[in-house]
């Protein structure tokens, strides 16, 4: 023998029971929430062409989604809204019928039990498809902030549990806040998309949810994704600005900032699974090229590793079976 060899790690890879006693990482469906595209009208209930495997759910087709998450056990929804009519300043948004509105009322007769988070951004009701008011061919910034709050509290007036701004405007946090407090709603938290970056992971979001930008892109808004230490700078915004849990978005490709995140701030960490992330794993299953199931779990695992408390992931129903059976956490 060329070294002594009284350390063995594989040891402690002898066999299912081992294996799970010594798993690092523990993972429960409590950590899952479910991203939902909700469509203004009747009757509707369409497999969405970029993202296999999620819908689009018309308020009266609701049942369909309460059943498949009672199925699944997972009780935690974000919601994104796409409504029948687009104006410039997006003013469906906050519309106390709008869609979102009228989803989380339908909902919560549904399903009591839902948490319901909304996704609070003016991109998918905005006629140019940007994410807040333009003042020539920029998005104004301090204008939008009003319109952000204004849409946090309509969705918290509707029954939201928590609001979730993904616009990326400075200063929203506050704004909201102040908001929701001034109006009684002092107990919504706040879950910030603190580190958005403007990325191409999310160009089947955007055919989901019609929401691209019809001139330009985000990068005035959203993130470069060269940078790490602005994104602390991001959450650290976020944190004196009274966010109650931060969010890196997307994941896989940022489990640096995960990590980072992690190990600087104490508040709850959500990392977003987005939709180019689970678009790429669908696409190599259908193709033969990989396991999808294993490939699943494995990313999934991953973000939690790196540091996240929460997942959001469009696989939440398929993880939230993995974990019960055991198989992950
Ligand atoms: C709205 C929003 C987007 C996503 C979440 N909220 C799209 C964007 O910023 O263009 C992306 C989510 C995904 O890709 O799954 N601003």
């Amino acid at each position: 023998m060329m070294f002594d060899q009284t350390i063995r790690p594989r040891r402690l890879r002898a066999g299912d029971p081992l294996r799970r006693m010594v798993r690092e990482t523990r993972v429960s469906p409590d950590s899952l929430i479910y991203p939902v595209f909700l469509a203004e009208g009747n009757g509707i209930y369409r497999e969405i062409p970029s993202l296999p495997g999620q819908y689009h759910y018309s308020p009266d087709e609701l049942p369909r989604l309460t059943e498949r998450l009672q199925a699944h056990g997972v009780s935690r929804v974000l919601l994104f809204g796409l409504p029948a009519q687009k104006d410039a300043e997006g003013s469906s948004a906050w519309a106390e019928n709008g869609i979102v509105q009228q989803g989380i009322r339908r909902l919560r007769e549904l399903m009591p039990s839902l948490y319901i988070v909304t996704d609070v951004c003016m991109c998918e009701y905005t006629s140019h498809g940007h994410c807040g008011i333009l003042c020539g061919c920029e998005v104004d910034n301090d204008r939008t902030l009003e319109r952000l709050a204004g849409i946090a509290l309509s969705h918290a007036q509707a029954g939201a549990d928590m609001v979730a701004p993904s616009d990326m405007m400075d200063g929203r946090v506050a704004a909201i806040r102040a908001k929701l407090d001034a109006n009684g709603f002092q107990n919504v938290p706040i879950l910030a998309y603190s580190a958005k970056y403007a990325s191409s992971f999310y160009g089947p979001f955007r055919d989901a949810a019609g929401s691209a930008p019809s001139f330009g892109d985000r990068r005035a808004y959203q993130m470069d994704w060269h940078n790490a230490r602005e994104a602390m700078r991001e959450c650290e915004l976020d944190v004196r600005e009274g966010a109650d849990i931060l969010m890196i978005k997307p994941a896989l490709a940022y489990l640096d900032l995960i990590h980072e995140a992690r190990n600087r701030f104490d508040l709850p960490l959500a990392a977003y699974a987005v939709s180019g992330e689970y678009a790429m794993v669908k696409a190599a299953a259908a193709a033969g090229l990989i396991d999808e199931h294993g490939v699943m779990c494995e990313s999934a695992i991953a973000v939690f590793r790196a540091g996240a408390d929460i997942l959001i992931t469009y696989y939440a129903c398929e993880l939230a079976d993995a974990m019960r059976a055991g198989e992950i956490g």
